[in-house]
């Protein structure tokens, strides 16, 4: 078939150029399943309510379903000229079973149609999503649960700041996922609403059942104002706001996979089935898993910039440049998608090194705030107790020791406060003093790990 039919007033055929520079088949052929479950409703809705026969209905049914399985098994073969998904199937569904065939396209436009298509899309891609969060935190906590004793130093500004436990660090990133879920469960209930019915851009005049259609494909709502429901993406943009979260979320991940499996630091130990090898220098072991994750973040915060940029300034309604919210969108769901699969396997075959994650913690100054709050229980002002701490630690540094290297004495030039229960400050004494709720105190991290459980588990 020609474009002919396309082509309604047009005297001439379209430039090639032009041809395929409109044309979305290339990338919007992904959504044929999401088109053809649109188009299997909408023609039993026109039937139901008399518009078509029950048997022109069934004709246009089995056509349908034969495209698809055409399609599935790769026998179809797409065509530049037809522009997009939704013109392709037509067509093929005019060549095969007649005429009929185009009584499907009654009481709708393709502005509905592919703002339909993509609220499925997008439906199914969010539910996916989630269950790839879900998978990623449940490793996130085996890898807690099984080294739930191990300390390791916490950080600001890179810099050893305090002891923790290692399983508080990797429940931050649970907090982290578990926002990133509530996020794309958010974004749901606003992609959940069903634009067919809404025309070119007016409505239809025809007597439709929007509520038969919402339910034929699942839909919680139906929209309440045709030109919005053409023209809105405000869906696909929120996707993309909460996948480039999720994104940041994991290259924070992916860099502290970096630096921990380093050397210098030695914390962990990526497996070599998500390691790389150099091609020059036969002793390494590159986290390129997670070096990748850090950088396809910038793509996706790509695609949601550029969406918004193409909407910005938009009129109402429909605009041919709404056609530019696919690929981004695709790439944005297949990134994500993937970087989660790597990590799940990552963080499940990485091993801890838990002998040194202690030590990192042990040496050095990370108790002074311990020092410092030891003195406040004895009455000094915190400033102050700061300020003692800060002259000891530059004594010790002098010294060229440890805090735990430094005998009573030693303390007490410093302050008379200090008596011998001082030695009993310990990297252990340090964490299990911290029982805040949300604090580092084995029984606090016990009780974050119950709760992630729970979580997981959908209790
Ligand atoms: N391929 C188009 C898109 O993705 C489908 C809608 C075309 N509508 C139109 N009036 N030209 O947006």
């Amino acid at each position: 078939m020609s474009t002919e039919h396309l082509r309604g007033r047009f005297k001439k055929d379209i430039d090639k150029a032009a041809a395929s520079y409109l044309a979305s088949i290339p990338f919007d052929h992904r959504l044929y399943r999401q088109d053809i479950a649109g188009s299997i409703a909408h023609a039993r809705m026109l039937a139901r309510q008399g518009i078509i026969s029950e048997k022109e209905a069934e004709a246009i049914i089995i056509g349908l379903v034969s495209i698809r399985e055409d399609i599935e098994q790769g026998h179809l073969q797409f065509k530049l000229e037809l522009e997009d998904i939704h013109m392709n199937i037509e067509a093929r569904l005019i060549e095969r079973i007649g005429d009929v065939g185009g009584k499907l396209h009654t009481a709708r436009s393709r502005n509905d149609q592919v703002a339909l298509d993509l609220r499925l899309f997008c439906k199914e891609a969010i539910v996916e999503t989630i269950r790839r969060l879900r998978e990623l935190e449940s490793a996130l906590l085996d890898v807690a649960e099984a080294n739930r004793d191990v300390v390791m130093p916490g950080y600001t500004h890179l810099q050893r700041a305090q002891p923790v436990l290692l399983a508080h660090h990797l429940l931050a990133y649970f907090e982290m996922l578990e926002r990133d879920i509530l996020r794309f469960k958010d974004c749901l209930v606003r992609t959940d609403v069903l634009p067919l019915g809404s025309g070119a851009l007016a409505g239809v005049p025809y007597p439709v059942d929007r509520t038969f259609l919402a339910q034929q494909l699942g839909f919680g709502q139906v929209s309440q104002n045709s030109l919005d429901a053409v023209s809105d993406r405000d869906f696909v943009i929120e996707y993309q706001a909460a996948a480039s979260i999720a994104m940041m979320h994991l290259s924070r991940l992916g860099e502290e996979m970096v630096l921990w499996s380093s050397e210098e630091f030695g914390y962990v130990d990526i497996n070599e089935s998500f390691a790389s090898a150099s091609s020059i220098m036969p002793q390494k072991k590159n986290p390129d898993t997670a070096e990748l994750a850090r950088g396809k973040t910038g793509r996706v915060y790509g695609h949601l910039l550029g969406l918004l940029t193409t909407m910005k300034g938009l009129p109402l309604s429909y605009n041919r440049d709404l056609q530019e919210d696919k690929e981004g969108l695709f790439d944005t769901v297949d990134t994500l998608h993937s970087t989660l699969e790597v990590f799940v396997g990552m963080v499940k075959t990485a091993r801890v090194n838990a002998e040194r994650t202690r030590q990192a913690a042990s040496g050095g100054y990370l108790l002074a705030t311990d020092l410092a709050d030891y003195l406040v229980r004895k009455g000094l002002p915190f400033r102050q107790a700061h300020a003692t701490v800060g002259k000891l630690v530059s004594y010790a540094a002098e010294e060229k020791k440890d805090l735990s290297q430094l005998n009573l004495a030693e303390y007490r030039r410093f302050s008379d406060l200090f008596a011998t229960d001082v030695l009993d400050i310990t990297v252990d004494a340090s964490v299990a003093a911290r029982k805040v709720l949300g604090g580092t105190a084995p029984e606090q991290v016990e009780a974050q790990l119950a709760r992630a459980r729970d979580v997981v588990r959908g209790v």
